[in-house]
């Protein structure tokens, strides 16, 4: 982020809590915001265009998943996505999923096994931080229905082989479905070639706006609606359209699908950078909780307690907060609360060290000289909580 020498601008190490608008994608909703203001149901020829503009967005997003139109159901975002998505299950079905999922997941799960569904809660490998494809394979039975597991961890980064899990089902059966808001800005996305049979995406992930994603539903999965009404989404999602944010998704899924690949690489070597500043400054109390073969925008650290005492973890935030340091601790909806991340614990991380751990997560308006600011900022807080002692307990 730029700003000048009497007025540094503040960091911005939060790009997997949110992303800026991107400014052309500003300006594709804006119309929407004015005179083509119609609901698409209207047969006038206001309702035309905006019609016309949904189903226009729908193909586009569906070829950039490789996926086709139908399949797309536009939703609030990931969340309700999530929740949609396991909308078919019954009691006495079995799911299988892992325990460091987001809460958009992990609480609808935790509804349904409450209703009689029987859940598998996979932990990763806490070498790896990945989930092992194997584990996954053992806890599927005749009864299994569904396995749903996140394709980038919103906390660490850790990039799950969707592949090789969906390549289960020569022996079993089963739906999968993943839920990619951490995934879509950074990694090209085939539906057919992931083998999923359901995807939830969040256009604020990937500098759209918020209050908008999609549920991808392969046409073999049939779905009960979660919110009754209007037959809008073909039956699946009543209510009236929100025809700007659904032309927002589409113009950040184009803008991003223009450098990908290019972004990704210039990402991925800051994100290596600020490990290597970081370990050089802060030495042995410092944690990596990222696997090396992370999605590139993440990086997941703690700090060990020194002298049998942990480092706070909120003081940190809140004092590189006041250096003008922006990031997250654990993921951005539980942070405020003083309890360890499920992630951290679920990868073995001590609650003593979980508790003081951060989350640095980088995008387009990360340069160089955030990474320096980044690193200086933390070195300095870490030492003055030091010299303060400024603990836990
Ligand atoms: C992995 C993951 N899933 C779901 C969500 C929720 O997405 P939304 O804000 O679009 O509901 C988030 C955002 O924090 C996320 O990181």
């Amino acid at each position: 982020m730029k700003g000048n020498s009497q007025n540094p601008a503040p960091v911005y190490m939060d790009h997997a809590a949110t992303t800026p608008l991107a400014p052309a994608v500003l300006e594709a909703m804006l119309p929407y915001f004015g005179a083509s203001f119609g609901n698409a149901s209207s047969v006038h020829h206001l309702g035309r265009v905006a019609r016309g503009a949904i189903e226009n967005s729908r193909e586009k997003i569906a070829a950039h998943l490789h996926a086709k139109p139908e399949e797309i159901v536009f939703t609030s975002g990931a969340t309700e996505a999530n929740n949609l998505a396991f909308n078919f299950l019954s009691a006495g079905e079995h799911l299988a999923t892992s325990s460091i999922e987001h809460k958009a997941v992990l609480e609808p799960i935790k509804t349904l096994e409450s209703s009689g569904v029987q859940v598998t809660r996979l932990a990763p490998n806490p070498e790896t931080g990945v989930l092992s494809t194997d584990d996954i394979a053992k806890s599927l039975g005749s009864s299994t229905r569904l396995v749903s597991v996140m394709y980038v961890n919103n906390e660490t980064g850790a990039v799950t082989p969707l592949k090789e899990i969906s390549a289960l089902r020569d022996k079993h059966d089963f739906f999968l479905h993943t839920d990619a808001a951490q995934a879509a800005a950074w990694f090209p996305i085939d539906v057919n070639r992931l083998g999923v049979d359901m995807m939830s995406l969040s256009a604020h992930k990937m500098y759209g706006p918020k209050g908008i994603g999609i549920l991808y539903v392969r046409d073999r999965v049939q779905l009960m609606p979660q919110i009754f009404g209007g037959s809008q989404e073909r039956g699946r999602r009543g209510g009236t359209e929100n025809v700007a944010a659904v032309i927002g998704m589409t113009a950040a899924m184009d803008l991003i699908a223009n450098d990908r690949d290019a972004h990704a690489s210039r990402v991925t070597k800051l994100r290596q950078e600020l490990q290597t500043q970081l370990t050089a400054a802060v030495g042995d109390q410092l944690v990596v909780n990222t696997p090396a073969n992370a999605a590139p925008h993440i990086l997941n650290v703690a700090f060990k307690p020194i002298d049998g005492k942990p480092l706070d973890g909120e003081m940190l935030l809140l004092n590189m907060d006041l250096e003008g340091v922006y990031a997250s601790a654990g993921s951005a909806c539980t942070s405020g609360a003083i309890t360890p991340s499920h992630v951290l614990l679920g990868l073995g991380v001590p609650a003593s060290t979980a508790r003081a751990s951060l989350r640095l997560s980088l995008g387009r308006l990360t340069g160089e000289e955030d990474i320096k600011a980044t690193v200086t900022c933390i070195h300095k807080v870490v030492k003055r909580m030091q010299a303060q002692r400024q603990y836990e307990g």
